[in-house]
């Protein structure tokens, strides 16, 4: 697939001739300041967990193109509160299919509330089956050992890791995780977006190298293909 990166953790997935759009927050990011949040299209929108710096855009790209926003079904309802209504709610180890492929919500070892204060239900991430590739988007957590799970139950092509530390896994950890998950592309993300998490991104690369593991650190605005 194509993936765009919007900054923070924030993707546009081009799978199956859909777009899917993933955890936007776009507008407050002063490293995304080139990218313009109002023209970005999508047909599905994930929601990993309901933090600002996942949702910032959320309601806006939701309303103006009418994507189907898979979430919580605590996030949801607040949705619904604010008059996004094309939602698709889930829990945790549930799967589903949708036009693009399959989407598993799996557990993130993380918190999870809405920026007025709403609790969002549990943190998730999602394993997402396309084209016949195997993706693994954690979303914010920490190193878990479910993540030894999903290695022994999927053959991922490649994972999506938060690598910033303090909120989350840092590159150590993150590493660890792909070790897990046993899969050896790591796309990095949420990193270098405010000061606790600014990373030193030479030292990690070259630490994943080490390890022997890629880290893919997608310049903000520009697409990879995986
Ligand atoms: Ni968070
Ligand atoms: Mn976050």
């Amino acid at each position: 697939m194509n993936v765009t990166f919007y900054g923070q953790s924030c993707f546009l997935f081009e799978i199956a001739g859909k777009k899917v759009l993933i955890d936007p927050f776009i507008t407050p990011n002063e490293l995304a300041a080139h990218i313009d949040a109002s023209a970005i299209e999508a047909d599905f929108i994930l929601v990993s967990h309901g933090h600002a710096d996942h949702t910032a855009d959320l309601v806006d790209i939701a309303k103006r193109t009418g994507a189907l926003v898979i979430c919580s079904y605590e996030i949801m309802v607040w949705l619904n509160g604010k008059g996004v209504n094309n939602c698709h709610p889930m829990n945790l180890g549930g799967q589903r299919s949708f036009d693009f492929g399959k989407i598993k919500m799996v557990f993130a070892a993380h918190s999870n509330s809405l920026p007025d204060g709403t609790y969002g239900g549990t943190a998730a991430g999602f394993i997402i089956e396309a084209e016949n590739k195997t993706y693994y988007y954690s979303g914010d957590t920490a190193l878990m050992q479910e993540m030894k799970l999903f290695g022994d139950l999927y053959n991922f092509d490649a994972v999506f890791f938060p690598i910033g530390d303090n909120f989350t896994m840092g590159v150590d950890d993150a590493i660890l995780a792909a070790k897990f998950v046993k899969c050896d592309t790591v796309i990095g993300m949420h990193y270098d977006t405010f000061g606790y998490i600014k990373i030193d991104k030479e030292e990690a690369l070259t630490k994943f190298n080490n390890a022997g593991l890629q880290l893919k650190l997608i310049e903000i605005g520009s697409s990879i293909s995986i």
